[in-house]
C-alpha cells in the first residue's frame, strides 16, 4: 500500500552497495576490484581472478598455491553422486543435473545449513564447490553421453582437470592439449563475475534469506539457464546453424530480428547494461579467431557470424537501440572449436561465474543484508464476496 514507483526487471534500482566488480555500461569498462578485465584476460589465470574475487585482493605466492591445493584437495565427489546421476535419464540437460548435483551438496554437507557458521567453515565450502564443480559438469555430460565417469586427476591444473574428466575414454590415454586448456581458462575469467545480473541477483536474494551456499548458487544455476542469460551461448549456435542451414543468408535473419511482430531475436546481441561495445565481446572476438587458427579448425558459421556482426553495427535499428554483439555471441565458436558439446555451453558459463556468485554471497552475507523482498503494485480485483460452487 502507498507504493507508486514501479521499476519492472529492475532497469533504474539498486540492490545493493558492491565493492567486486566496476561496470561503466556506457564507456563499455569492466573491472574486477579495481582490475581491468583486458589485463586480467592476458596475465591472470582463473584461479586467481577466483581468489582475487572472493577475497578481495590478489594472493601472494603463498596465498595462491594454498588455495589451489586447498582446491584440488577437494575435486572428489561422495560415490553416491554417481546414484543420483544414474537417476536422470540421458535426455536431461546437463545444467538442470549440475544445479541439483550442487543442492545434492546440502545432504553431503548438512552443516552448511547453519546460518551461524564460522567464517572457517564458510570458507570450507567455497573450496569444496570450487573444486567439485568441474567434476559435477563433466559427470553430467559423460551421463549424457552414457560413457563411465572419470575421476579428478589431481596432477593436473583446474581447467586441464576438467578436460580430461570431459573427454578421456576408459580405452584411450588421453592428453590434454595446452592450447585448449588456456583457451578454456580464458574463456572462464571473462565469465568470472558481472555485477547484479540475473543469476547473480538470484543467488543474492536466495541468500539473504540465511538459505545455504550450495542452495543459493545452485538457484543462481537454474536462473542462469534461460535464454536471454546464460542459456544465450547455446542459443547463438543454434541460431547459427539455423542460418547456414537456411542457406548462409544471414542479412534475411537481420531482417527478421527487426520486425516487431517476428519473435526471433538475434541471439547474443543486446545488453542491459552495456550500450556500447560489450568488452568482453571484443576480447572474444578476438580469442575465437586464434583459437580456431592455432586448432586448425573452419566452422562455416564464424563467417556468418561475423557478417551478422558487421550488418547489425551498421544499420539503423541495432544503432538506435545500442545493440552490439555481447560475450555470449563469439563465446560458443570457440566451445565449439575445443570440442564442448553445444548443451554444455551454459554449464562453461556456470563453471566461469561460480566465483563471481560466491564472492557476491560472501559479500551479501558479511554486510549482513536484509532479506530481498521485492514490493508491487496491485492491480487486482477489490472486493468479491464468495459464491458458492453451483450458483457460479
Ligand atoms: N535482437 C533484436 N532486437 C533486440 C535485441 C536483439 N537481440 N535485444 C534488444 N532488442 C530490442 C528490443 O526489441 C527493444 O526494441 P523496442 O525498443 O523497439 O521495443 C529494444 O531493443 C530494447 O530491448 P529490451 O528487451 O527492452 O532490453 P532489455 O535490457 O530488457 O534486454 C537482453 C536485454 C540482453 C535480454 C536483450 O537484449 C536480449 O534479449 N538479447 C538476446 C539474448 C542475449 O543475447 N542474452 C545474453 C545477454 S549478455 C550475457 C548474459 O547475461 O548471459
Amino acid at each position: 500500500s502507498g507504493l507508486t514507483t514501479l521499476d519492472p526487471g529492475y532497469k533504474n534500482t539498486g540492490a545493493t552497495k558492491s565493492a567486486i566488480t566496476f561496470l561503466d555500461g556506457e564507456k563499455g569498462i569492466l573491472k574486477h576490484r579495481g582490475y581491468s578485465i583486458e589485463e586480467l584476460a592476458d596475465k591472470s589465470s582463473f584461479i586467481e581472478v577466483s581468489y582475487l574475487l572472493i577475497y578481495g585482493n590478489l594472493p601472494t605466492q603463498e596465498e595462491l598455491d594454498n588455495f589451489k591445493s586447498a582446491i584440488t584437495k577437494h575435486t572428489l565427489v561422495h560415490e553416491d553422486i554417481k546414484k543420483i546421476l544414474e537417476g536422470f535419464p540421458s535426455t536431461a540437460h546437463p545444467m538442470g543435473v549440475l544445479s541439483s548435483l550442487v543442492t545434492s551438496q546440502t545432504a553431503f554437507y548438512p552443516e552448511s545449513l547453519d546460518p551461524n557458521r564460522s567464517i572457517e567453515e564458510v570458507n570450507l565450502s567455497i573450496i569444496r564447490i570450487i573444486a567439485k564443480m568441474p567434476t559435477f559438469a563433466a559427470w553430467a555430460y559423460k551421463n549424457q553421453v552414457g560413457h563411465p565417469v572419470v575421476y579428478p586427476d589431481n596432477s593436473l591444473d583446474y581447467c586441464s582437470n576438467f578436460l580430461k574428466m570431459m573427454f578421456a575414454l576408459p580405452s584411450e590415454d588421453y592428453k590434454v592439449d595446452p592450447i585448449v586448456a588456456k583457451a578454456l581458462d580464458t574463456l572462464l575469467i571473462l565469465h568470472a563475475d558481472h555485477e547484479q545480473n540475473c543469476s547473480t541477483s538470484t543467488v543474492r536474494i536466495v541468500g539473504s534469506s540465511q538459505a545455504s551456499l550450495y542452495a543459493s548458487l545452485s538457484a543462481g544455476i537454474n536462473a542462469l539457464w534461460g535464454p536471454l542469460h546464460g542459456g544465450a551461448n547455446q542459443a547463438v549456435i543454434e541460431m547459427l546453424e539455423a542460418i547456414k542451414a537456411d542457406g548462409g543468408d544471414a542479412d534475411k535473419y537481420l531482417e527478421k530480428a527487426k520486425d516487431k511482430n517476428d519473435p526471433f531475436r538475434l541471439m547474443g546481441f543486446g545488453h542491459r547494461v552495456y550500450k556500447n561495445f560489450d568488452p568482453r565481446a571484443r576480447i572474444i572476438k578476438k580469442a575465437a579467431n586464434d583459437v580456431l587458427e592455432k586448432l586448425g579448425v573452419n566452422d562455416p558459421v564464424l563467417n556468418i557470424a561475423k557478417r551478422l556482426e558487421e550488418k547489425a553495427l551498421t544499420d539503423e535499428y541495432f544503432i538506435q537501440r545500442s545493440l552490439y554483439p555481447n560475450v555470449d555471441f563469439y563465446s560458443g565458436i570457440i566451445y565449439r572449436a575445443l570440442g564442448i558439446p553445444t548443451e554444455m555451453f551454459t554449464v562453461m558459463f556456470a563453471l566461469g561465474r561460480l566465483p563471481g556468485w560466491i564472492a557476491q554471497w560472501k559479500e551479501m552475507r558479511e554486510n549482513n543484508e536484509p532479506i530481498g523482498r521485492p514490493r508491487q503494485v496491485y492491480i487486482g480485483e477489490k472486493d468479491r464476496s464468495y459464491v458458492d460452487i453451483n450458483k457460479r
